[in-house]
């Protein structure tokens, strides 16, 4: 399955047009860049209205009361939409596991280890996002760390869905979901990119240029 990494409406709308996406993740980076100094609320609702399965807004307070009265604000503003993004930390899972146990949505976050999407959806998250371009960053191999994730939520029948995130290139999605992602989250740019074959142009113009000239 596919998300949509962006918190911009336009983009939200358009591609969900394509009837290709399963719900959209937003952060604060891709807010601050794409809105600025955007009304949260306002943006979030809008993103909501365009769009349709889970979206991601993610927590950025660091206490555990802080946090917690931060997933309430946002869940309130459409319990049966919003998603809660938990970046993950130790208080990150006793935020998460409150919010798991009444039943509210999440994602985890930030996931750069096998060891922390374990955790994570031990603690019971909805979805647990590994970053595949960060950890590629680091010099870690991405795709063993999705492929190892995938096998232990198989073995135990953990329900968490693996999000792959954090994607830079083509490839990237591909290779995700090769290794066992349930879902893969795309900014738009790249998700226009895996529209673009230049031999299916050609084939078309072929094809359009044979039929006007029909008969000629
Ligand atoms: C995932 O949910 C995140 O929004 C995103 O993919 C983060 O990746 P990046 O900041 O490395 O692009």
């Amino acid at each position: 399955m596919i998300f949509l990494d962006s918190s911009d409406p336009k983009e939200v709308k358009d591609i969900s047009a394509w009837g290709v996406l399963s719900g959209i993740t937003t952060n604060p980076l891709i807010i601050a860049k794409e809105g600025g100094n955007v009304d949260l609320e306002k943006r979030i609702k809008e993103v909501i209205e365009v769009s349709h399965g889970d979206v991601s807004v993610e927590l950025t307070t660091e206490t555990e009361k802080a946090m917690l009265e931060e997933a309430s604000k946002y869940h309130a503003w459409n319990p049966s939409r919003i998603c809660i993004k938990v970046p993950f930390s130790e208080i990150g899972l006793r935020v998460l596991h409150n919010l798991a146990t009444r039943g509210v949505r999440t994602n985890v976050t930030c996931l750069m280890a096998f060891n922390q999407a374990y955790l994570a959806a031990l603690a019971g998250a909805t979805y647990v996002s590994l970053f595949s371009g960060r950890i590629r960053d680091m010099g870690y191999d991405a795709s063993s760390i999705i492929q190892e994730t995938r096998a232990i939520l198989d073995r135990e029948e953990l329900e968490s869905k693996i999000i792959v995130g954090s994607i830079r290139h083509m490839m990237d999605v591909n290779e995700a979901l090769q290794y066992g992602a349930h879902i893969v989250t795309v900014p738009p740019a790249i998700l226009r990119k895996m529209l673009w074959n230049p031999r299916t142009d050609e084939t078309i113009r072929e094809f359009n240029t044979a039929w006007a000239n029909r008969g000629k």
